[in-house]
Formats: structure tokens, C-alpha cells, sequence
């Protein structure tokens, strides 16, 4: 697969196989992330590459226990809102119960701190892609990301004091029939492009 093919097959991946992805294959997807550009070279994400599922149930508990707790209201975001409701009836998987979650934070007080992580976030994501695994954006622990308690969760796994995490990712093998990831190219209406 080139790399206009990958961007142009990359889908968003919201129903995984339980079935665990190989450490070689996440590996390669990391580097991917780590060889994104960052501002001034900063390099300063933080990736923590999660596939221990007591973990991640652990996350999914937290996040569902922190939108519970939060007043639904008519003018939220409407994934926002979607994440509030669900929680709130007990029924959240905030990353899609994929067998992998790769958490990225950075410096809290780092003006690039977002758009280092989402690039390194989107090179994981064509990585993914290329190695026939499915993948998805996951903002919710940003949202999060003042959390007292999942803060101090994802401190006990190296987090630091300064750091926040600005997005994740989830990763797996796509619940499909042939196994692969949906590569449905999706027309663009929006994105729009002057040239001049
Ligand atoms: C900044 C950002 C945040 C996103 N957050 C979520 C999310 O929390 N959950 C989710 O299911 N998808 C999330 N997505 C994925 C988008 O919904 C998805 O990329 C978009 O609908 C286009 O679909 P495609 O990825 O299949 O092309 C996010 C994407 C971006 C760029």
C-alpha cells in the first residue's frame, strides 16, 4: 500500500475483534507515531501503548464514572452529549472495547501540544491501515484530561506532572467477515480548496 492509498482507505474502525494484535505490528505503529513532525522538534508526545484489558477496563470504567457525573445540557457537543447519556445509563465503551489503546499525551503548558499528538495520532492511524488493522480516533481522555481521578490512574503508569493527554487511539483487528479494516473511500463535500 502506497501512502495516498493509505490516507484515501483510512476509515474510522468502531467494532473490534477480540482477537489480540501482534507486539511486532504495535511497534511498527508506534515508531510511525514517533517519526510524526512536532513543533520547533520538540518531540515531546508521550505514548502509552495499552493492551492489557484489565486496564483498559479500567479506563472505560473511569471515563464512564467522570461523564456520569456531568449535566446534560441541550448546547453540549454532540458526541459530548452521546458519551454523557450512555454513561450516565451504564452503557459506555468509550474506545469501542478494542483490544488496544494507545493514549498520547505532552506537555500541558506546550503550545503545539494537540497538533504534535494528533499528527503522531494520524501517522499511527495510515500505519494501522497499512497492516490491515482497524483504527479510531478516540478523543474522549482529553476531554477528560483534568480528571483528578484518571489523572492520577494514568500517573501510576508514568504520566507526568506536567503532562496531559490530548488524544488516543484505538487499534485492533476489525469485527468484519474477511477480518480487514472497512477501506470504503468516503467522498469529501467539505474541506474546502482555493488555488491560487
Ligand atoms: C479530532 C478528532 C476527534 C475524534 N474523536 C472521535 C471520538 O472520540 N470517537 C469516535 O468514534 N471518532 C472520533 N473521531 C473520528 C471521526 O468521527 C471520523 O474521522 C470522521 O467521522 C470521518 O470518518 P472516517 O474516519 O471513517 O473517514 C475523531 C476524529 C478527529 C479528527
Amino acid at each position: 500500500m502506497n501512502t495516498l492509498e493509505a490516507i484515501k482507505t483510512r476509515r474510522s474502525t468502531r467494532k473490534f475483534k477480540a482477537q489480540p494484535v501482534e507486539l511486532e505490528k504495535l511497534q511498527t505503529i508506534v515508531d510511525a507515531g514517533r517519526f510524526g513532525p512536532t513543533g520547533g522538534n520538540a518531540q515531546s508526545n508521550h505514548f502509552f501503548v495499552i493492551s492489557d484489558a484489565v486496564v483498559i477496563a479500567k479506563l472505560k470504567e473511569l471515563v464512564q464514572a467522570a461523564f456520569a457525573k456531568m449535566e446534560l445540557r441541550d448546547d453540549l457537543y454532540k458526541s459530548l452529549k452521546n458519551s454523557i447519556m450512555l454513561s450516565q445509563k451504564g452503557n459506555y465503551s468509550f474506545s469501542y472495547n478494542a483490544p488496544v489503546l494507545i493514549v498520547v499525551a505532552n506537555k500541558k503548558d506546550y503550545g503545539n501540544n494537540m497538533a504534535d499528538v494528533a499528527c503522531a495520532v494520524e501517522n499511527m492511524m495510515l500505519a494501522a491501515n497499512e497492516l490491515d488493522l482497524g483504527s479510531c480516533y478516540i478523543n474522549q481522555l482529553k476531554w477528560l484530561n483534568e480528571d483528578p481521578t484518571l489523572l492520577e490512574y494514568l500517573r501510576g503508569f508514568g504520566l507526568r506532572e506536567d503532562e496531559r493527554v490530548y488524544a488516543s487511539v484505538a487499534i485492533g483487528y476489525a469485527d468484519t467477515e474477511s477480518g480487514l479494516p472497512n477501506r470504503t473511500e468516503s467522498p469529501r463535500t467539505g474541506n474546502l480548496v482555493e488555488y491560487l
